[in-house]
C-alpha cells in the first residue's frame, strides 16, 4: 500500500503535536508494510487556487500554477492508495495550509454536474486516494472536532472515500511529564491505528477509544493552570515556547491556583508507594489553608485543615511559590527558618520528586 502523509502544522518537529501523532500513525503503517512518504507542507511552495478553471478547460487535469503542488504533490497524491491529512485544529477546522492543498486537488475532478442521492457533485477524473483525517486540538472537549468531522464526511465520506478519522483533544498536554504514562498509551494506540488502517482500512472502536480517552482527570484544573501560564507569558513578554525553554512555571496568585498546579505537578510514578497527608498553611500575601491526600499514586486536594496530617508546612505564600518555581532553595529556606515544617521531614525532602512534573 502506498500512502502520502501530508503534515500541515507550521510548528517544527519536537513542538508540533500534529507531527507527534502523525509520526506514531506512520510508524504503525510502516510496521504493517505500507510505503509511506511524509510531506511537510511548510517546506513546499503551494500557490492558492485562483478559481480560473484552467485545470478544467484549457489543460484538463493540470493547474496553471507551476509550483510544488503541480509538479510533485498532486501526482504523488493521485498515485497513492491512501492520503493522511494531518492538521492542527484552527478555528475548529483544518488550517489554511491544508485547505490550500485540498483546494489545489481541483484538477482531480471533472467540471460536469452529477446528481447523486439528492446532492450535486462533480465526477472524479480518475483514481483518487482514500482519506485519513488526523487532527489535534487545544481544547479538551471531543466536540471541538464536530465541524471538521461533518465537513470531511461531506467532502470525502461517500463510497468509502473517508477511511478513518483520528482526533485528539487537549493535545498540548501530550509531552508533559505528569501525563507520561497516559500519553504513551495514546501514542501507542495511534501507532495501532496506523497498523489497522493498512490491514483493514478502518480503525476499531477500541483503538479510537484509547486515542480519545481523557488524558488528565480534571481538565478544568488543567485549563486554569493554562490561564496562569498565559498570564506569566504576558507579564514576561514571552511566547509559550520560550516559557517552556526557560523551564518556567505558571505562578499561582491564589490558594485555588496553588491547589490546581500542585495536582498537575504531582508525579504519580514517584508516589506509587506513598500514603500521606500534606497540610499547607499560608501566611503573607495569600492567606489560607489546604491539604493534599496522597494514596495509590493519586492526589486529592481539599480546603482547610486535615485531621492528622503527616507533614504541616507553614510558609509565606510568595516564598513557597518561589520554592516551587525553583527560584528559592527549599532546604536553604528551611534552615534559615523562612518557613516551618512539622512532622515527617523525610516527606519534605521528597517533595521535589513527588511534585517533579
Ligand atoms: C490560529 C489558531 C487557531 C486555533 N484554533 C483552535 C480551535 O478552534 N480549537 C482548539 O481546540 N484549538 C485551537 N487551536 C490550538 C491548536 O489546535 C493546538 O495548539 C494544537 O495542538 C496545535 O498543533 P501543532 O502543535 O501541530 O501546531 C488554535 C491554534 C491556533 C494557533
Amino acid at each position: 500500500m502506498k500512502i502520502l502523509a501530508v503534515n500541515s502544522s507550521a510548528r517544527p518537529s519536537g513542538q508540533s503535536k500534529t507531527k507527534l501523532m502523525l509520526d506514531h500513525l506512520v510508524e504503525g503503517m510502516r510496521d504493517a508494510d505500507a510505503e509511506v512518504e511524509v510531506v511537510d507542507l511548510v517546506r513546499k511552495r503551494i500557490n492558492k487556487c485562483i478559481g480560473c478553471f484552467t485545470c478544467w478547460t484549457k489543460t484538463p487535469g493540470r493547474c496553471l500554477h507551476d509550483d510544488d503542488m503541480t509538479r510533485e504533490l498532486l501526482p504523488k497524491f493521485l498515485e497513492s492508495d491512501l492520503a493522511v491529512f494531518a492538521t492542527p485544529l484552527y478555528h475548529f477546522t483544518v488550517n489554511a495550509e491544508l485547505k490550500t492543498f485540498i483546494e489545489r486537488t481541483l484538477p482531480a475532478i471533472e467540471p460536469f454536474f452529477r446528481e447523486k442521492d439528492g446532492r450535486t457533485t462533480h465526477p472524479l477524473r480518475g483514481p483518487h486516494p482514500g482519506i485519513v483525517m488526523l487532527s489535534v486540538a487545544g481544547f479538551p472537549e471531543h466536540s471541538v472536532f464536530d465541524q471538521l468531522s461533518s465537513w470531511v464526511n461531506f467532502l470525502y465520506g461517500r463510497e468509502g472515500g473517508l477511511v478513518a478519522e483520528i482526533y485528539r483533544p487537549l493535545a498540548e498536554v501530550l509531552p508533559a511529564p505528569f501525563v507520561r504514562d497516559m500519553a504513551n498509551e495514546i501514542l501507542d494506540a495511534t501507532r495501532q491505528a496506523g497498523r489497522e488502517i493498512v490491514l483493514s482500512l478502518k480503525v476499531s472502536p477500541e483503538t479510537i477509544q484509547r486515542i480519545t480517552q481523557d488524558i488528565v482527570e480534571d481538565s478544568r484544573a488543567f485549563l486554569r493552570v493554562g490561564d496562569l501560564m498565559w498570564k506569566t507569558c504576558i507579564e514576561h513578554g514571552i511566547t509559550p515556547k520560550e516559557f517552556e525553554e526557560k523551564g518556567m512555571m505558571p505562578r499561582p496568585d491564589s490558594l485555588e491556583g496553588f491547589m490546581d498546579l500542585t495536582k498537575i505537578a504531582f508525579n504519580s510514578g514517584a508516589a506509587s508507594n506513598t500514603r500521606a497527608i500534606i497540610q499547607h498553611i499560608f501566611t503573607g500575601k495569600v492567606k489560607g489553608e489546604c491539604h493534599f491526600t496522597i494514596a495509590d499514586g493519586r492526589i486529592v486536594s481539599s480546603n482547610g485543615r486535615a485531621d492528622s496530617p503527616d507533614l504541616t508546612i507553614t510558609a509565606p505564600f510568595e516564598l513557597w511559590m518561589d520554592i516551587m518555581a525553583g527560584k528559592a532553595d527549599g532546604q536553604q529556606m528551611f534552615l534559615e527558618q523562612k518557613y516551618a515544617a512539622q512532622g515527617d521531614l523525610n516527606l519534605l525532602l521528597r517533595m521535589n520528586r513527588l511534585f517533579g512534573g
